[in-house]
């Protein structure tokens, strides 16, 4: 089939350059049913050369579900009260890895909301534990917006790896989606945060929701020259989910089509980065990690948490826990990767850089946080 000049042409752009201009990112996002079959197809290839066909898992664990933050999108958010609250105890959190350990997994994801039970130095403790009790594991920290002193006594307790999507890069945006939260939650305060873990030493993954409340193709543009600014180890794409006890019940969800979508265009984007096919996609379609993973992603994340934990952290409606997404459905997990011609890694997968065959070898640019 004859492919679509216009198109093409700012995939090769994008694949070239690792970047395009903000007018043109929304211009590919508007053609994406032109545009889609190839972006899958070059974005697959940029994954396999890098990785071949090894998916990579982690073990997550949702370690509590209280949280400061009142986040208009989300389930857990600090004035809902339908949520029953847990936090867990580390010894609960210490039994989770051994159980994710004797099942093959060698990177850990603690993550939670921004709850002060989880200080500084009872993460801390929690890390070095984890680091002495399974020296050859990856520790990845998912635990909010922390002071820089923090994130750095964490990266010294042993912490490998931190999550924090920026959400949305467009300031106005952001504040839309934090509303009703504190007038400091911006999306400059978010950025600061990131560029501190990375400064830190962190493999840091950042990302966003597709079709949240909203965002248009402009928003979205605007976060893919962030993530190309940022350049994150890590990226997390996954589609909006109404909750019905936010702000946002009433709001369409995200669809899957946008999101494998804007997974190839990051993939083109980040040619090295662990990329998942989310909890998220795989709720709203039932074929949806394969559908994540053949559109370039290249990370699964089970969830181990105890079964009351799973319950209650529910960050949107729906979200699924079972099956090939739980600890209990590690074969039927790997089944359907192999299904799809993947192999499900028992390495811990952690970011490598290619050097780029063209000009620049570094093309990350200083985010302006002022
Ligand atoms: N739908 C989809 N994703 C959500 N998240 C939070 N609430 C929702 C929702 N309603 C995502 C956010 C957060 C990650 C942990 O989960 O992007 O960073």
């Amino acid at each position: 089939m004859a492919r679509n000049t216009g198109v093409s042409l700012l995939l090769q752009e994008l694949a070239e350059n690792g970047r395009l201009s903000r007018d043109n990112f929304a211009e590919l996002i508007g053609r994406r049913q032109e545009a889609r079959t190839e972006a899958a197809e070059l974005a697959v290839r940029i994954q396999q050369r890098k990785s071949g066909k090894q998916v990579f898992r982690r073990a997550l664990i949702e370690c509590t579900n209280y949280c400061r933050n009142n986040c208009s999108y989300c389930g857990i958010r600090c004035t809902n009260r339908n949520v029953s609250r847990y936090r867990l105890p580390a010894e609960e959190i210490l039994a989770c890895c051994g159980k994710a350990f004797r099942l093959g997994f060698r990177t850990f994801v603690l993550q939670g909301g921004e709850d002060a039970a989880f200080s500084p130095d009872a993460v801390a403790g929690l890390a070095r534990t984890i680091k002495a009790r399974f020296p050859e594991c990856a520790l990845t920290l998912s635990l909010g917006e922390q002071e820089s002193s923090v994130y750095r006594l964490w990266k010294e307790a042993g912490a490998d790896r931190y999550l924090l999507r920026h959400e949305s890069a467009n300031p106005e945006h952001y504040r839309f989606l934090h509303a009703e939260d504190k007038p400091e939650r911006t999306a400059e305060a978010r950025k600061a945060c990131l560029e501190a873990l990375k400064a830190c030493g962190y493999q840091t993954g950042s990302g966003f929701m597709t079709g949240s409340p909203g965002q248009t193709a402009e928003h979205l543009a605007e976060d893919l020259l962030f993530l190309a600014d940022l350049q994150p180890e890590m990226a997390g794409i996954g589609p909006f989910i109404p909750h019905p006890q936010t702000p946002f019940a009433a709001y369409p969800q995200g669809s899957a089509e946008l999101t494998t979508f804007l997974l190839s265009v990051v993939r083109i984007l980040l040619p090295d980065a662990l990329i998942p096919a989310t909890t998220a996609l795989a709720t709203i379609a039932p074929d949806g990690r394969e559908q994540g993973i053949l559109s370039g992603a290249n990370v699964v994340m089970p969830n181990i948490s105890p079964e009351n934990a799973k319950r209650n952290y529910e960050i949107y409606q729906g979200k699924i826990s079972e099956g090939a997404e739980s600890a209990e459905g590690l074969a039927v997990l790997r089944e359907r990767i192999q299904n799809i011609g993947y192999v499900l890694s028992d390495g811990r997968g952690d970011f490598s850089a290619t050097e780029r065959q063209d000009a620049e070898p570094a093309n990350r640019r200083k985010i302006c946080t002022m």
